[in-house]
């Protein structure tokens, strides 16, 4: 028997925001009838707002507990910050769902992607079917049983980070049927962490550059916002020497600013034993 959150048991009993809206800005869809769990989730938007949010889904009660709060998570934000919301911000948002269900998580984070890359490229819908028709033929399937995409099990590694064939299937339900495609999904697994530990190792020239580069394009067009800037000075192995300037340099807050936003976002993006220095 699994263990449901005091709110997944809330939104299961009693789902907010289920329907359809009738010309809809943007239609999602994830999962399917014949693999069990299907969503459908319909957008209105005005002014680059979400203005309302409905969702029809097919699946067992996290599935609807998932769809319920995620319409409630979106409703009256703003189509760039809907954009970042992850499977993991649902099921955060529910106080978690047991490992066998966060698969559920990532059907609505896949119809909500859906729905916003249509709203993004396409004005007609037939367009969208068209073109989304094509695109899962191109697509590889890797699990046959429950449909399931190379793109997604891509996708559900990268955003919560799983390391074994069975985190994937708790996570997309690949591999839990016949199984038969377990081997793929280690080998996608595998890929995903090569390619991971390639990236992460730079070579000095370039560590150099990719800081220069996030300095310039990132950090200070941030800084600029709000009247204050940054000078790369020097690199020295993982220290990075800057200049505050305009309204951040001498500012109180300086040390913060360089603390927890320039140091954390060059370790996010570049290396995390990076150390910024102002001079
Ligand atoms: S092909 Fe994936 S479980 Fe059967």
């Amino acid at each position: 028997m699994w263990d449901y959150s005091e709110k997944v048991i809330d939104h299961y009993r009693n789902p907010r925001n289920v329907g359809k809206i009738d010309n809809a800005d943007a239609i999602g869809e994830a999962g399917s009838l014949a693999c069990g769990d299907s969503l459908k989730i319909y957008l209105k938007i005005k002014d680059g707002i979400v203005t309302d949010a409905k969702f029809q889904t097919f699946g067992c009660g996290s599935a609807v507990a998932s769809s319920s709060i995620l319409t409630e998570m979106i409703i009256g934000k703003s189509v760039e910050e809907v954009k970042k919301i992850t499977n993991k911000d649902i099921a955060d948002e529910l106080g978690g769902l047991p490992p066998e269900k966060m698969h559920c998580s990532v059907m609505g984070y896949e119809a909500l992607e859906d729905a916003l890359k249509n709203f993004d490229n396409y004005t007609d819908l037939d367009d969208l079917r068209n073109e989304e028709a094509n695109n899962q033929k191109k697509e590889k399937i890797v699990c046959t049983c429950f449909g399931v995409t190379e793109n997604m099990i891509w996708d559900a590694i990268k955003i919560n980070g799983l390391k074994t064939v069975e985190e994937v299937t708790n996570y997309t339900k690949a591999g839990g049927a016949c199984g038969r495609c377990k081997g793929a999904i280690q080998d996608i697994i595998n890929t995903y962490y090569k390619k991971e530990a390639s990236e992460s190792t730079l070579s000095p020239a370039q560590k150099i550059l990719k800081i220069n580069n996030i300095i310039e394009n990132q950090v200070s067009p941030e800084l600029r916002k709000d009247g204050g800037d940054i000078t790369l000075v020097d690199i020295q192995d993982n220290k990075v020497l800057v200049k505050l300037r305009g309204k951040c340099s001498g500012c109180k807050n300086s040390h913060l600013t360089l603390k927890a936003f320039v140091e954390t976002t060059l370790r996010d993006t570049v290396d995390k034993n990076i150390e910024v220095v102002e001079v």
